[in-house]
């Protein structure tokens, strides 16, 4: 047993993964873009992720573009059998880095090839349609379209299970008359909560919630009751952002990520933090003062 087990874990799509996974996009270059400085390290990140008992990745063939999934496959293949690797298609990037929108049926499709070649697979476990109608936050718009070839792409057999990222309620409602949705992928925080409602109805029918910048993002997290917490616990401000997001629902799996092993392995320790009742309390408001 190893120490994430203490997570516990949840299902996605048929697949049950434990609570506390690794998102691999900071293993790609300055502005995930071209190659890491360092490319050894970004193999023992994810080699040691999955060492430690990860198994639940999250990639996209966009990081890099490209670079990413090979560093994977390079790291990881022949892949464990219970490793679940969760990419994204709907975006590409200008030669400068830029992220466009890359959402006709021609790119959906090269984008499955994409993943599945640099991946080194001949189906992807679960590929989430990222909307690029916003490119910072959910914009309510009609996915149907994008989201009919990537159903088209599963039922080639493709594609095992399909889900949503930087969607609204009303698109995920939309998007279940045309395929089933095995997890939505948002951004969601202790400081960043715009989720809250859409969370916990998630977790009543049994739909994964993957939060993306759990820590933050590029600027991770920076709260006086985070390091106040985190003091008295004798742990860090940010195993304890992952400690509450851990405990916020059950629903929630978590896909933190770093380019560096010492990072990883403060991350994967919050697994087994249990947050006392009045640091819960203290952390809720955290929330509220972001919001005020
Ligand atoms: N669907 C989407 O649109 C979308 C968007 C963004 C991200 N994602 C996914 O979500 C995953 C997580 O998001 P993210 O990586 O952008 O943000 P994040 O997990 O919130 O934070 C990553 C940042 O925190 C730093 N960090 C990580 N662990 C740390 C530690 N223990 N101490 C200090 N700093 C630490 C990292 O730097 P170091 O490398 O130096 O540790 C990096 O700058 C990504 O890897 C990606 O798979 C999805």
């Amino acid at each position: 047993m190893s120490k994430i087990d203490a997570a516990g874990t949840y299902s996605l799509g048929n697949h049950k993964v434990k609570r506390m996974g690794y998102g691999a996009m900071q293993l790609a270059g300055p502005g995930v873009f071209g190659p890491p400085k360092d490319r050894d390290a970004a193999l023992a990140v994810l080699r040691e992720a999955v060492a430690s008992g990860v198994n639940h990745i999250d990639t996209s063939d966009f990081y890099g573009p490209h670079v990413t999934n090979q560093i994977i496959r390079e790291a990881l293949a022949p892949y464990p059998g219970d490793l679940v690797i969760v990419t994204k298609i709907s975006a590409k990037r200008g030669t400068d880095g830029s992220w466009m929108p890359a959402f006709s049926r021609e790119e959906l499709t090269q984008a499955v090839h994409d993943n599945l070649r640099n991946l080194g697979l001949d189906v992807l476990d679960v590929v989430n349609l990222r909307s690029m109608l916003g490119i910072h936050g959910p914009v309510e718009g009609s996915l149907e379209a994008p989201l009919t070839v990537l159903a088209d792409l599963q039922h080639q057999g493709l594609v095992r299970h399909i889900g949503l990222s930087n969607v609204t309620a009303k698109q995920i409602a939309d998007g279940r008359k045309i395929c089933e949705i095995v997890c939505i992928q948002n951004a969601y925080n202790l400081a960043h909560r715009a989720d809250d409602a859409l969370i916990d109805e998630l977790a009543r029918d049994g739909t994964a919630y993957v939060p993306f910048f759990p820590l933050g993002g590029f600027t991770p997290l920076q709260s006086s009751t985070l390091s106040e917490v985190a003091a008295r616990l004798g742990t860090t401000p940010l195993q304890v952002a992952l400690a509450w997001l851990l405990h916020r629902a059950p629903n929630i799996l978590l896909i933190p990520g770093t380019g560096s092993v010492a990072h990883l392995r403060e991350n994967l320790a919050a697994a087994e933090l249990v947050l006392p009742d009045d640091a819960l309390k203290e952390l809720d408001n955290v929330a509220k003062i972001a919001a005020a």
